[in-house]
């Protein structure tokens, strides 16, 4: 996060002296990303973070391919996904390669009895039904619906649903997720033609310090494996941090959408970038207004890109027979565009209520057997006239 932030107390000068009440010393961690040339925060704990007890058992958790070379536009019912009462159980990886997973979870219970940090990832959440709260090290962030969660690499969180009715798009990126760079100055600073800026994000506030000592369990995901650890003291026990390397919230609701006298290309619509993918906002706006616009996209082809689109509200203007928490796959290679009919339908329209995620990796993906169980298997014929 391009941004200054900081929760609790801390010692006027890092790396100095910091006593407890008792005047027993608190315990520094340097929380950082990208060896020590990434962003990075300090973090005061009351007792050291390295008390592991006992390292339990691993579970084999990485995506299997049942496709692994894809030329196919598919259509997967996201929807069709059931919910699990366990929040890991129900993270669901349907599409894949080295750079990012891209999944679905409809978890019905709030994590009360672990704690969870991937390590492989910085985790990207998209919350479409349910809210709640993201409890992190670091703070606490209320969530809805519409809301991006942003939780870099190594960050120790648990999610508190208020009910049990929650669907969330997860897309797990192996490279660091930013704001486009090209939004930024360079002191990081959003600029003024950016989408979005500082104002917009949910910050974590509400610093919990918990002094406990027993056995508390840590399901750590690394190389693919859940590991279980057990630490000796409560994860939350930070007294204050600061720095720039911490979670934060931005809701899509909040993403300004550009628009133009004829079609803006996909570009206008990004709201994050990675060095092996782009996630963009498709929001509630106005269309083209030259008078001969044409406010559908064209045909394109985007050769060396896989596009995946997940429809969360609102008619989707160029496709047909979309519904609420699909999925399209567009591989790249083959070209795609709007539907037979709505190319035309589009010209003379005002604007749109469609309410998309999109998801466009740089390198191809493969499909898990998961995916293929909530295929249509018809999609890629769907443009046929
Ligand atoms: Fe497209």
């Amino acid at each position: 996060m391009p941004l200054y932030h900081k929760l609790g107390k801390m010692p006027q000068k890092r790396h100095t002296v910091f006593k407890k009440e008792d005047g027993s010393l608190h315990y520094e961690q340097l929380f950082g990303t990208i060896g020590f040339d990434g962003m990075s925060s300090l973090m005061y704990h009351l007792h050291r973070p390295t008390q592991v007890k006992e390292v339990g058992k691993s579970l084999d958790i990485a995506p299997r391919a049942a496709v692994a070379h894809n030329i196919k536009s598919r259509l997967l019912k996201g929807f069709d996904i059931r919910p699990e009462n366990d929040y890991l159980d129900s993270r669901k990886t349907l599409l894949f390669n080295s750079d990012v997973h891209v999944g679905l979870a409809a978890p019905k219970n709030s994590m009360t009895d672990y704690f969870y940090k991937n390590t492989d990832a910085d985790e990207l959440l998209f919350i479409h039904k349910g809210s709640g709260t993201l409890k992190t090290m670091l703070g606490e962030i209320p969530f809805e619906y519409g809301d991006y969660l942003l939780i870099p690499r190594g960050m120790i969180y648990q999610l508190e649903f208020d009910s049990e009715d929650n669907r969330l798009l997860i897309t797990e990126s192996y490279h660091p997720i930013y704001t486009p760079k090209r939004y930024r100055n360079w002191f990081g600073q959003h600029l003024e033609h950016s989408p979005y800026c500082e104002r917009d994000f949910k910050l974590p506030q509400n610093l919990q310090t918990h002094d406990e000592k027993g056995e508390f369990m840590m399901k750590v995901k690394k190389q693919g494996q859940l590991h279980h650890l057990i630490y000796a003291t409560h994860p939350f026990d930070i007294v204050g941090w600061d720095g720039y390397n911490f979670p934060y919230g931005f809701s899509i609701h909040n993403f300004e959408p550009i628009t133009g006298r004829v079609h803006q290309p996909p570009p206008v619509h990004q709201t994050f970038e990675t060095s092996a993918f782009v996630v963009c906002s498709f929001c509630p706006r106005l269309y083209d207004y030259h008078p001969q616009a044409i406010p559908a996209p064209y045909n394109h082809s985007n050769i060396d890109s896989d596009e995946v689109l997940y429809y969360v509200d609102g008619d989707f203007m160029s496709r047909k027979g979309i519904d609420q928490g699909y999925i399209s796959l567009h591989p790249a290679g083959i070209p795609h565009g709007p539907h037979p009919g709505t190319y035309e339908a589009s010209i003379g329209k005002k604007g749109t209520e469609e309410l998309a995620v999109m998801v466009d990796t740089f390198k191809p993906l493969q499909l898990t057997q998961l995916a293929l169980d909530i295929d249509d298997g018809k999609y890629y014929q769907s443009w046929l006239e």
